[in-house]
């Protein structure tokens, strides 16, 4: 449409501005307001009776300016009037409308707190899983290199090259676990010391390793013993090892594991791939052997907790292994991942390890 211009009168369209038909437009947008039932229509109102472009009210106002300026203020204060009231008609409704939807949100989005959660539980890590990485963490730091071995195993290396004698108890079926045929020669490992003999054959000198991993004895499950368990194995073959060497490395890992400054303690015993042999007790962390802080239920008020054993590596061992004795000494040691666990965590029953309720698992996260 051609904007109207000022020298021209066209009687057609200043009709609009007559006050019948302002009044007209006027009750129209106002009933449609009144009519729009939420904001969606209410904004179609909009667009087609208060604000947009097409809007009668807007077009009525462009025609102002054909107006002879007396008969133009008298229009324009008329049409100001009609607007205002749709404008403000306009602004009420939609207060109401939006007051009414988020009344409404209100209902419909409410979150019922105490509905079951679809949510998939947390999976947890077997706590020896995670202890047996901790222990790991503590000897690379050190230097070592983690070194696995299988868990079925060839009695050589299980007893023959840590110098069992062919009569020693240890070999009967009543402590190990024979896999038949029985010529094979294979059985379920009893300890992880045949990692020792694997890693001083396979890797260069010197050989400083540690070995987690499972092991296996022909015993009863019950809340001390389990057929299966896991043990670390600690190894170094250097030249000049010596026992300080074990002591000061037990000691450091003593701390890692139960809190700095917890020393370990040697006593005299045999296995007979050590020589000398000994039994590690550990500082009991809850009393260190405070008399003053007994009776402790740590470690039976004795200030220590058996931890495991160790000693230096045989010379007929290292023999097996193509090591010169002359030249080369080496200390290693062994400890049980569920004694340490249960020591560390204060677990009575070491059937919590293999029974696999969650509930005991959970406890312990998915700590790395
Ligand atoms: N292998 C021994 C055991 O199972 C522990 C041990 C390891 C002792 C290394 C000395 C040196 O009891």
């Amino acid at each position: 449409m051609a904007p109207p211009s000022s020298s021209s009168y066209d009687p057609v369209q200043v009709s609009t501005l007559q006050p019948g038909e302002l009044n007209r437009m006027r009750d129209e947008a106002l009933a449609a307001i009144d009519a729009a039932a939420d904001l969606d229509a209410l904004a179609g109102v909009r667009t087609a009776f208060v604000a947009g472009r097409s809007a009668p009210l807007v077009l009525a106002q462009r025609e102002l300016g054909a107006l002879a300026p007396q008969a133009r203020a008298d229009a324009g204060r008329r049409h100001n009037e009609a607007k205002r009231a749709v404008q403000s008609a306009y602004d009420a409704r939609l207060v109401v409308l939006t007051g009414q939807r988020d009344a409404r949100m209100l209902v419909e989005d409410a979150v019922d707190v105490t509905l079951p959660t679809g949510r998939a539980p947390v999976g947890a890590r077997h706590p020896l899983t995670t202890l047996s990485e901790r222990i790991c963490d503590v000897f690379l730091a050190m230097g070592y290199e983690v070194a696995e071995g299988p868990e079925v195993e060839h009695d050589w290396f299980n007893f023959e090259a840590l110098n069992f004698p062919p009569d020693h108890p240890a070999r009967t079926v009543h402590d190990t676990l024979y896999v038949e045929p029985r010529g094979s020669g294979l059985l379920l490992r009893t300890h992880t010391s045949p990692v020792q003999i694997r890693a001083m054959l396979e890797r260069p000198l010197p050989v400083y390793v540690v070995c987690p991993g499972r092991t296996y004895r022909a015993d009863t499950l019950d809340a001390t013993h389990s057929p299966v368990f896991g043990q670390v194995e600690g190894l170094a073959v250097d030249e000049g090892i010596t026992m300080a060497h074990l002591r000061g490395t037990l000691d450091a890992f003593a701390g890692a594991m139960f809190g700095a400054g917890l020393h370990t303690r040697l006593r005299p015993s045999f296995f007979p791939f050590t020589e000398p042999s000994a039994e590690i007790d550990v500082q009991c962390f809850n009393c260190r052997g405070d008399r003053d802080r007994w009776p402790c239920r740590v470690c039976s008020s004795e200030g220590w907790i058996e931890w495991g054993g160790c000693g230096m590596v045989n010379p007929a061992v290292l023999r097996a292994c193509g090591i010169d004795p002359a030249r080369y000494t080496g200390f290693a040691f062994g400890m049980g991942l569920e004694r340490t666990a249960m020591t560390r965590h204060d677990i009575s029953d070491i059937r919590e390890f293999v029974e696999g309720d969650v509930r005991f698992t959970e406890a312990f996260g998915v700590e790395g």
